[in-house]
């Protein structure tokens, strides 16, 4: 097993009912170390450009506008085997079709609203990593 960092964003529809810390204490009980996070307003044009792997499907524009609508928390997680685990742990896509237990069956309201999002790979978590947090040194 390798230490690894993934991707983490608390969406806006999360945020705005005060979800972060209860997120971020099943993130934390989960084994993960939270070692790098900020509260931030993506703007439409980095939702845009966050999301490019998506610009051909048609949820691609509710996505980025929904991604700019409110506050969103962006952190970097790191754990043995975190991008694998981090997806088990938030669940299927669609929260209908989450397991019980993992954060999106908890808390998302649907599969445009669904609370939060991580990285689907290596090169993702690096990619993802470096978008947001380019400007700080993260220490661990
Ligand atoms: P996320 O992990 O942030 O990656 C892209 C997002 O697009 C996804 O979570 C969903 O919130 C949203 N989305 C909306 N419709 C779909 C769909 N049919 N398949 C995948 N993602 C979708």
């Amino acid at each position: 097993m390798t230490i690894e960092r993934t991707f983490s964003m608390i969406k806006p529809d999360a945020t705005e009912r005060n979800l972060s810390g209860d997120i971020n204490s099943m993130i934390e009980h989960a084994g993960f170390k939270i070692i790098a996070q900020k509260k931030i307003r993506i703007t439409l044009e980095q939702a845009q450009k966050f999301y490019d792997v998506h610009k051909e499907k048609p949820f691609y524009n509710d996505l980025c506008n929904f991604i700019s609508s409110g506050p969103v928390v962006i952190q970097v997680l790191e754990k043995e085997n975190a991008i694998s685990d981090y997806r088990k742990l938030m669940g299927a896509t669609n929260p209908e079709q989450a397991e019980a237990g993992t954060i999106r069956k908890k808390y998302a309201i649907s599969i445009d609203q669904n609370s939060i999002h991580g990285s689907d790979g290596i090169e993702t978590a690096q990619r993802e990593i470096s978008f947001f947090f380019s400007d700080i040194e993260i220490v661990g």
